[in-house]
Protein backbone atom coordinates (compact mmCIF):
# COMPACT_ATOMS: atom_id res chain seq x y z
CA UNK A 1 0.00 0.00 0.00
CA UNK A 2 1.44 3.32 -1.17
CA UNK A 3 1.68 6.07 1.72
CA UNK A 4 -0.96 8.51 1.92
CA UNK A 5 1.49 12.17 1.27
CA UNK A 6 -0.55 14.55 4.00
CA UNK A 7 0.37 18.60 4.60
CA UNK A 8 -0.33 19.87 8.21
CA UNK A 9 -1.12 23.28 8.70
CA UNK A 10 -1.20 23.71 12.84
CA UNK A 11 1.13 21.20 13.23
CA UNK A 12 2.47 22.43 16.62
CA UNK A 13 -1.09 23.01 17.93
CA UNK A 14 -2.96 20.80 19.92
CA UNK A 15 -4.72 18.99 16.75
CA UNK A 16 -1.21 19.21 15.10
CA UNK A 17 0.01 16.60 17.78
CA UNK A 18 -2.41 14.34 17.80
CA UNK A 19 -2.06 14.08 14.17
CA UNK A 20 1.77 13.42 14.76
CA UNK A 21 0.76 10.54 16.96
CA UNK A 22 -1.35 8.60 14.80
CA UNK A 23 1.55 9.58 12.17
CA UNK A 24 4.21 8.48 14.70
CA UNK A 25 1.45 4.85 15.31
CA UNK A 26 1.54 4.39 11.59
CA UNK A 27 4.64 5.79 9.56
CA UNK A 28 4.29 2.86 7.24
CA UNK A 29 0.86 4.64 6.48
CA UNK A 30 1.54 8.20 5.86
CA UNK A 31 4.34 10.17 4.31
CA UNK A 32 4.36 13.85 5.81
CA UNK A 33 5.39 16.47 2.73
CA UNK A 34 5.03 19.75 4.88
CA UNK A 35 4.65 20.95 8.40
CA UNK A 36 3.30 24.54 8.85
CA UNK A 37 3.55 26.48 12.08
CA UNK A 38 2.61 30.48 13.13
CA UNK A 39 5.21 31.71 14.99
CA UNK A 40 7.08 28.81 17.17
CA UNK A 41 10.32 28.01 15.30
CA UNK A 42 11.07 25.43 18.06
CA UNK A 43 8.32 23.50 18.23
CA UNK A 44 7.73 23.45 14.36
CA UNK A 45 11.58 22.17 13.83
CA UNK A 46 10.77 19.21 16.25
CA UNK A 47 8.03 18.79 14.71
CA UNK A 48 9.17 18.13 11.71
CA UNK A 49 12.23 16.02 12.49
CA UNK A 50 9.99 13.82 14.38
CA UNK A 51 7.57 13.18 11.54
CA UNK A 52 10.83 13.69 8.68
CA UNK A 53 8.98 15.82 7.11
CA UNK A 54 9.93 17.37 3.58
CA UNK A 55 8.94 20.61 4.21
CA UNK A 56 8.31 23.09 7.24
CA UNK A 57 7.40 26.90 6.98
CA UNK A 58 6.93 29.45 9.62
CA UNK A 59 4.20 31.77 8.89
CA UNK A 60 6.11 34.25 11.27
CA UNK A 61 8.75 35.88 8.59
CA UNK A 62 10.90 37.11 11.73
CA UNK A 63 10.76 33.43 12.83
CA UNK A 64 13.23 32.23 9.65
CA UNK A 65 16.41 32.49 11.70
CA UNK A 66 15.36 30.78 14.14
CA UNK A 67 13.58 28.17 12.30
CA UNK A 68 16.62 27.85 9.85
CA UNK A 69 19.16 27.25 13.15
CA UNK A 70 17.26 24.58 14.79
CA UNK A 71 16.65 22.80 11.66
CA UNK A 72 20.62 23.42 10.47
CA UNK A 73 22.19 19.54 9.51
CA UNK A 74 18.32 17.96 9.30
CA UNK A 75 18.40 18.20 5.07
CA UNK A 76 14.41 19.81 5.99
CA UNK A 77 13.84 21.97 3.49
CA UNK A 78 12.41 25.31 4.83
CA UNK A 79 11.05 28.62 4.63
CA UNK A 80 9.15 31.85 6.16
CA UNK A 81 5.89 34.25 6.01
CA UNK A 82 3.04 33.97 3.88
CA UNK A 83 4.70 32.91 0.56
CA UNK A 84 6.27 29.66 2.63
CA UNK A 85 2.81 28.83 3.88
CA UNK A 86 1.32 28.97 0.13
CA UNK A 87 4.00 26.94 -0.76
CA UNK A 88 3.38 24.01 1.80
CA UNK A 89 -0.48 24.58 1.40
CA UNK A 90 -0.29 24.09 -2.69
CA UNK A 91 2.66 21.35 -2.34
CA UNK A 92 1.16 17.82 -4.02
CA UNK A 93 -0.16 15.82 -1.33
CA UNK A 94 -3.42 13.44 -0.48
CA UNK A 95 -4.42 14.86 2.75
CA UNK A 96 -4.27 18.44 3.54
CA UNK A 97 -4.99 18.70 7.08
CA UNK A 98 -6.39 22.25 7.85
CA UNK A 99 -6.04 22.72 11.89
CA UNK A 100 -4.40 26.52 11.89
CA UNK A 101 -6.52 28.58 14.72
CA UNK A 102 -8.69 31.27 14.02
CA UNK A 103 -8.97 33.32 10.62
CA UNK A 104 -5.81 33.01 9.99
CA UNK A 105 -6.38 29.54 8.86
CA UNK A 106 -8.53 31.41 5.62
CA UNK A 107 -5.82 31.74 3.64
CA UNK A 108 -4.19 28.83 3.74
CA UNK A 109 -7.14 26.57 3.57
CA UNK A 110 -8.64 27.90 0.69
CA UNK A 111 -5.01 27.56 -1.51
CA UNK A 112 -5.06 23.93 -0.08
CA UNK A 113 -8.81 23.22 -2.25
CA UNK A 114 -6.80 24.33 -5.18
CA UNK A 115 -4.19 21.52 -5.40
CA UNK A 116 -5.53 18.56 -2.79
CA UNK A 117 -7.87 16.21 -3.77
CA UNK A 118 -8.95 15.81 -0.29
CA UNK A 119 -8.99 18.08 3.33
CA UNK A 120 -9.53 17.63 6.80
CA UNK A 121 -11.04 20.85 8.63
CA UNK A 122 -10.59 21.38 12.07
CA UNK A 123 -10.30 24.95 11.30
CA UNK A 124 -13.75 25.51 11.83
CA UNK A 125 -13.48 29.54 11.69
CA UNK A 126 -12.80 28.90 7.87
CA UNK A 127 -16.45 27.31 7.10
CA UNK A 128 -18.09 30.10 9.56
CA UNK A 129 -16.56 32.93 7.87
CA UNK A 130 -16.45 31.87 4.34
CA UNK A 131 -18.77 28.96 4.54
CA UNK A 132 -20.66 29.34 1.42
CA UNK A 133 -17.21 30.59 -0.89
CA UNK A 134 -15.51 27.08 0.86
CA UNK A 135 -18.36 25.09 0.26
CA UNK A 136 -18.73 26.02 -3.52
CA UNK A 137 -14.44 26.15 -3.93
CA UNK A 138 -14.03 22.75 -3.13
CA UNK A 139 -17.07 21.65 -4.85
CA UNK A 140 -15.91 23.08 -7.85
CA UNK A 141 -12.71 21.37 -7.92
CA UNK A 142 -13.96 17.92 -6.48
CA UNK A 143 -12.11 18.14 -3.34
CA UNK A 144 -13.68 15.94 -0.18
CA UNK A 145 -13.58 17.83 2.85
CA UNK A 146 -13.63 15.50 5.46
CA UNK A 147 -14.84 16.72 8.99
CA UNK A 148 -12.54 17.01 11.83
CA UNK A 149 -14.58 18.71 14.84
CA UNK A 150 -15.85 15.32 16.65
CA UNK A 151 -19.51 16.07 16.51
CA UNK A 152 -19.27 16.84 12.82
CA UNK A 153 -17.26 13.59 12.13
CA UNK A 154 -19.42 11.63 14.43
CA UNK A 155 -22.41 13.32 12.36
CA UNK A 156 -20.52 12.80 8.89
CA UNK A 157 -20.02 8.67 10.31
CA UNK A 158 -23.87 8.86 11.01
CA UNK A 159 -25.03 9.73 7.55
CA UNK A 160 -22.92 7.41 5.36
CA UNK A 161 -25.37 5.37 3.01
CA UNK A 162 -28.17 7.81 3.83
CA UNK A 163 -30.16 10.67 1.39
CA UNK A 164 -30.68 14.35 2.56
CA UNK A 165 -33.86 14.20 2.53
CA UNK A 166 -34.75 11.56 4.62
CA UNK A 167 -32.96 13.90 7.44
CA UNK A 168 -35.41 15.19 10.31
CA UNK A 169 -32.29 16.94 12.54
CA UNK A 170 -29.03 16.87 13.30
CA UNK A 171 -28.26 17.30 16.82
CA UNK A 172 -25.11 18.56 18.26
CA UNK A 173 -23.70 17.92 21.85
CA UNK A 174 -21.63 20.22 24.16
CA UNK A 175 -20.52 18.95 27.29
CA UNK A 176 -20.95 22.40 29.00
CA UNK A 177 -17.52 23.62 29.66
CA UNK A 178 -16.65 24.61 33.08
CA UNK A 179 -19.40 27.38 33.73
CA UNK A 180 -21.58 24.47 33.10
CA UNK A 181 -23.42 24.67 36.69
CA UNK A 182 -22.38 28.07 37.24
CA UNK A 183 -24.83 31.09 37.92
CA UNK A 184 -24.90 34.39 35.55
CA UNK A 185 -23.42 36.34 38.20
CA UNK A 186 -20.19 34.45 38.47
CA UNK A 187 -20.12 33.30 34.58
CA UNK A 188 -19.91 37.28 33.92
CA UNK A 189 -16.88 37.79 36.33
CA UNK A 190 -14.93 33.95 35.75
CA UNK A 191 -11.49 34.78 35.18
CA UNK A 192 -8.94 33.24 32.30
CA UNK A 193 -7.35 30.26 34.39
CA UNK A 194 -11.38 29.11 35.49
CA UNK A 195 -12.26 29.38 31.08
CA UNK A 196 -8.98 27.60 30.35
CA UNK A 197 -10.12 24.69 32.66
CA UNK A 198 -11.92 22.61 30.36
CA UNK A 199 -13.30 19.40 32.04
CA UNK A 200 -12.84 17.13 29.53
CA UNK A 201 -11.06 18.06 26.68
CA UNK A 202 -7.39 19.50 26.13
CA UNK A 203 -7.30 21.90 23.57
CA UNK A 204 -5.87 25.13 22.29
CA UNK A 205 -6.41 28.35 24.50
CA UNK A 206 -8.92 30.22 21.72
CA UNK A 207 -11.44 26.96 20.96
CA UNK A 208 -11.02 26.15 25.36
CA UNK A 209 -12.65 30.09 25.26
CA UNK A 210 -15.15 29.54 23.00
CA UNK A 211 -16.36 26.02 24.54
CA UNK A 212 -16.45 28.02 28.16
CA UNK A 213 -18.68 30.49 26.74
CA UNK A 214 -20.44 27.79 24.03
CA UNK A 215 -19.55 30.13 21.36
CA UNK A 216 -17.86 27.01 19.86
CA UNK A 217 -21.39 25.19 19.77
CA UNK A 218 -22.57 28.52 18.19
CA UNK A 219 -19.47 28.04 15.66
CA UNK A 220 -20.22 24.34 14.81
CA UNK A 221 -23.50 24.96 14.14
CA UNK A 222 -23.23 27.05 11.75
CA UNK A 223 -19.78 24.90 10.52
CA UNK A 224 -22.81 22.08 10.25
CA UNK A 225 -25.00 23.87 8.57
CA UNK A 226 -22.05 24.10 5.64
CA UNK A 227 -20.95 21.37 5.75
CA UNK A 228 -23.95 19.02 5.03
CA UNK A 229 -25.73 21.62 3.57
CA UNK A 230 -29.13 21.04 6.65
CA UNK A 231 -31.12 24.00 7.32
CA UNK A 232 -30.58 26.16 10.35
CA UNK A 233 -34.30 24.81 11.92
CA UNK A 234 -33.13 21.16 11.64
CA UNK A 235 -29.94 22.14 13.27
CA UNK A 236 -30.22 21.65 17.23
CA UNK A 237 -27.32 21.06 20.32
CA UNK A 238 -28.04 19.05 23.77
CA UNK A 239 -25.61 19.65 26.66
CA UNK A 240 -23.85 16.43 27.60
CA UNK A 241 -21.82 16.69 30.12
CA UNK A 242 -20.13 13.13 29.69
CA UNK A 243 -18.72 14.06 25.98
CA UNK A 244 -19.44 10.38 24.77
CA UNK A 245 -21.91 10.58 22.42
CA UNK A 246 -20.50 13.66 19.81
CA UNK A 247 -23.47 13.82 17.13
CA UNK A 248 -26.74 12.24 16.20
CA UNK A 249 -28.89 12.36 13.19
CA UNK A 250 -32.71 11.37 13.32
CA UNK A 251 -34.49 10.12 10.34
CA UNK A 252 -37.54 10.61 8.57
CA UNK A 253 -38.83 7.39 10.21
CA UNK A 254 -37.94 8.10 13.76
CA UNK A 255 -34.68 6.11 13.96
CA UNK A 256 -31.40 8.28 15.71
CA UNK A 257 -28.37 7.47 14.70
CA UNK A 258 -25.25 8.54 17.12
CA UNK A 259 -21.42 8.58 16.99
CA UNK A 260 -20.18 7.68 20.75
CA UNK A 261 -16.64 7.55 21.03
CA UNK A 262 -14.40 8.44 24.66
CA UNK A 263 -13.26 12.14 24.24
CA UNK A 264 -10.23 11.54 22.41
CA UNK A 265 -9.61 13.60 19.22
CA UNK A 266 -7.50 11.06 17.84
CA UNK A 267 -10.50 9.04 17.18
CA UNK A 268 -11.85 11.68 14.83
CA UNK A 269 -8.50 12.37 13.63
CA UNK A 270 -7.62 9.16 12.83
CA UNK A 271 -10.97 8.11 10.88
CA UNK A 272 -9.99 11.66 8.46
CA UNK A 273 -6.36 10.63 8.10
CA UNK A 274 -7.64 6.88 7.30
CA UNK A 275 -10.28 7.64 5.37
CA UNK A 276 -12.69 5.75 3.87
CA UNK A 277 -9.85 3.13 5.76
CA UNK A 278 -10.22 2.95 9.40
CA UNK A 279 -6.85 2.57 11.54
CA UNK A 280 -6.30 0.54 14.64
CA UNK A 281 -5.65 3.10 17.35
CA UNK A 282 -4.68 2.51 20.97
CA UNK A 283 -7.43 4.50 22.75
CA UNK A 284 -9.52 4.47 25.90
CA UNK A 285 -12.44 2.13 24.89
CA UNK A 286 -16.10 3.46 25.76
CA UNK A 287 -17.45 1.12 28.55
CA UNK A 288 -21.50 2.04 29.16
CA UNK A 289 -21.63 -0.62 31.49
CA UNK A 290 -18.94 1.14 33.66
CA UNK A 291 -20.04 4.85 32.88
CA UNK A 292 -23.33 3.83 34.27
CA UNK A 293 -25.11 6.88 32.87
CA UNK A 294 -24.98 9.22 30.10
CA UNK A 295 -26.87 12.51 31.20
CA UNK A 296 -28.52 15.27 28.31
CA UNK A 297 -29.96 18.72 29.31
CA UNK A 298 -31.13 21.97 27.08
CA UNK A 299 -28.84 24.44 26.84
CA UNK A 300 -29.59 27.87 28.70
CA UNK A 301 -28.78 30.41 26.22
CA UNK A 302 -29.40 33.07 28.92
CA UNK A 303 -26.36 32.20 31.05
CA UNK A 304 -24.56 31.57 27.47
CA UNK A 305 -25.64 34.55 25.57
CA UNK A 306 -22.59 33.55 23.07
CA UNK A 307 -24.85 30.60 21.74
CA UNK A 308 -28.30 32.77 21.20
CA UNK A 309 -25.79 35.39 19.11
CA UNK A 310 -24.54 32.77 16.77
CA UNK A 311 -27.66 30.89 16.14
CA UNK A 312 -29.23 34.54 15.09
CA UNK A 313 -26.59 35.09 12.71
CA UNK A 314 -26.81 31.64 11.49
CA UNK A 315 -30.48 32.07 10.68
CA UNK A 316 -29.99 35.92 9.55
CA UNK A 317 -27.17 34.79 7.25
CA UNK A 318 -25.10 36.70 4.56
CA UNK A 319 -22.57 38.14 6.71
CA UNK A 320 -23.39 38.03 10.00
CA UNK A 321 -21.02 34.82 10.95
CA UNK A 322 -17.86 36.41 9.60
CA UNK A 323 -18.95 39.22 11.85
CA UNK A 324 -19.28 37.25 14.57
CA UNK A 325 -16.36 35.03 14.00
CA UNK A 326 -14.12 38.30 13.71
CA UNK A 327 -15.71 40.20 16.84
CA UNK A 328 -15.47 36.74 18.96
CA UNK A 329 -11.74 36.27 17.98
CA UNK A 330 -10.61 40.26 18.99
CA UNK A 331 -12.96 39.67 22.33
CA UNK A 332 -11.54 36.20 23.33
CA UNK A 333 -8.20 37.38 22.96
CA UNK A 334 -8.98 40.89 24.76
CA UNK A 335 -10.25 38.68 27.66
CA UNK A 336 -7.51 36.02 27.68
CA UNK A 337 -5.53 39.72 27.96
CA UNK A 338 -7.55 40.45 31.01
CA UNK A 339 -8.98 43.25 29.41
CA UNK A 340 -12.94 42.28 29.31
CA UNK A 341 -14.52 40.04 31.81
CA UNK A 342 -15.62 37.27 30.95
CA UNK A 343 -19.08 38.17 29.81
CA UNK A 344 -17.84 40.89 27.71
CA UNK A 345 -17.12 38.67 25.46
CA UNK A 346 -20.75 38.36 24.24
CA UNK A 347 -21.06 42.18 25.06
CA UNK A 348 -18.38 43.18 22.09
CA UNK A 349 -19.63 40.64 20.21
CA UNK A 350 -23.17 41.79 20.07
CA UNK A 351 -22.22 45.39 20.40
CA UNK A 352 -19.97 44.66 16.96
CA UNK A 353 -23.18 42.88 15.46
CA UNK A 354 -25.52 45.56 16.31
CA UNK A 355 -22.95 48.41 14.96
CA UNK A 356 -22.66 47.04 11.92
CA UNK A 357 -24.96 47.18 8.82
CA UNK A 358 -25.77 43.99 7.52
CA UNK A 359 -24.41 42.61 4.17
CA UNK A 360 -24.53 39.84 1.95
CA UNK A 361 -22.57 36.61 2.58
CA UNK A 362 -18.90 36.38 1.28
CA UNK A 363 -18.26 35.11 -2.22
CA UNK A 364 -14.96 34.93 -2.03
CA UNK A 365 -11.93 34.95 0.54
CA UNK A 366 -10.95 38.17 -0.36
CA UNK A 367 -14.33 39.16 0.84
CA UNK A 368 -14.81 37.04 3.55
CA UNK A 369 -11.33 38.57 4.95
CA UNK A 370 -12.27 42.20 3.76
CA UNK A 371 -15.81 41.98 6.55
CA UNK A 372 -13.63 40.03 8.67
CA UNK A 373 -10.99 43.03 9.21
CA UNK A 374 -13.59 45.59 9.33
CA UNK A 375 -15.68 43.51 12.28
CA UNK A 376 -12.14 43.37 13.68
CA UNK A 377 -11.23 47.05 13.77
CA UNK A 378 -15.42 47.43 15.50
CA UNK A 379 -14.51 44.78 17.93
CA UNK A 380 -10.78 47.09 19.12
CA UNK A 381 -12.74 50.47 19.20
CA UNK A 382 -15.59 48.04 21.58
CA UNK A 383 -13.01 46.97 23.53
CA UNK A 384 -11.40 49.84 24.37
CA UNK A 385 -14.07 51.37 25.16
CA UNK A 386 -15.20 48.88 27.94
CA UNK A 387 -11.28 49.54 28.73
CA UNK A 388 -11.87 53.42 28.97
CA UNK A 389 -15.43 52.86 30.96
CA UNK A 390 -13.37 50.69 33.27
CA UNK A 391 -10.84 53.25 34.42
N1 LIG B 1 -7.97 21.31 19.94
C1 LIG B 1 -9.07 20.61 19.71
O1 LIG B 1 -9.33 19.59 20.35
C2 LIG B 1 -10.02 21.04 18.63
C3 LIG B 1 -11.19 20.29 18.43
C4 LIG B 1 -12.03 20.62 17.38
C5 LIG B 1 -11.71 21.68 16.54
N2 LIG B 1 -10.57 22.40 16.77
C6 LIG B 1 -10.27 23.52 15.88
O2 LIG B 1 -8.99 23.28 15.29
C7 LIG B 1 -8.31 24.50 15.11
C8 LIG B 1 -6.96 24.42 15.82
O3 LIG B 1 -7.21 24.30 17.20
P1 LIG B 1 -6.05 23.95 18.25
O4 LIG B 1 -6.74 23.73 19.53
O5 LIG B 1 -5.16 22.88 17.69
O6 LIG B 1 -5.27 25.36 18.30
P2 LIG B 1 -3.83 25.66 18.89
O7 LIG B 1 -3.41 24.60 19.83
O8 LIG B 1 -3.86 27.05 19.38
O9 LIG B 1 -2.88 25.56 17.60
C9 LIG B 1 -2.98 26.47 16.56
C10 LIG B 1 -2.02 26.14 15.45
O10 LIG B 1 -2.12 27.18 14.44
C11 LIG B 1 -0.82 27.75 14.23
N3 LIG B 1 -0.97 29.14 13.83
C12 LIG B 1 -1.42 30.18 14.57
N4 LIG B 1 -1.44 31.31 13.83
C13 LIG B 1 -0.98 30.97 12.60
C14 LIG B 1 -0.76 31.68 11.40
N5 LIG B 1 -0.98 33.00 11.31
N6 LIG B 1 -0.31 31.00 10.32
C15 LIG B 1 -0.03 29.67 10.39
N7 LIG B 1 -0.22 28.95 11.51
C16 LIG B 1 -0.70 29.59 12.59
C17 LIG B 1 -0.10 27.59 15.56
O11 LIG B 1 1.29 27.74 15.42
P3 LIG B 1 2.21 28.21 16.70
O12 LIG B 1 2.24 27.04 17.62
O13 LIG B 1 3.54 28.49 16.12
O14 LIG B 1 1.53 29.41 17.27
C18 LIG B 1 -0.54 26.15 15.89
O15 LIG B 1 0.17 25.24 15.10
C19 LIG B 1 -9.24 25.60 15.65
O16 LIG B 1 -9.95 26.15 14.59
C20 LIG B 1 -10.17 24.86 16.58
O17 LIG B 1 -11.44 25.48 16.70
C21 LIG B 1 -9.74 22.10 17.78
Amino acid sequence: MSKKRLVILGATGSIGRSVADVVCAHPERFDVMAVVGGGNAEALAAMARELNAHFAAIADEAQGAALHAALSGSGIAHGAGASAVTDAARMDCDLVIASIVGTAGLFPSFTALSHAPAIALANKECLVSAGHAFMAEAKKRNVVVLPMDSEHNAIHQALAGHKADDIETMTLTASGGPFRDWDAAAIRVARPEQALAHPNWSMGRKVTIDSASLMNKGLELIEAHHLFGIAASKLDVVVHPQSIVHGMVSFADGSVIAGLACPDMRVPIAHCMAYPERLPLQTKRLDLASLGRLDFTAPDEARFPCLRLARSALADGGDRPTVLNAANEIAVAAFLDREIPFGGIAAVVEGVLESLPHQGAPASVGDALAIDAEARHHARRFVQSRLSAAQ
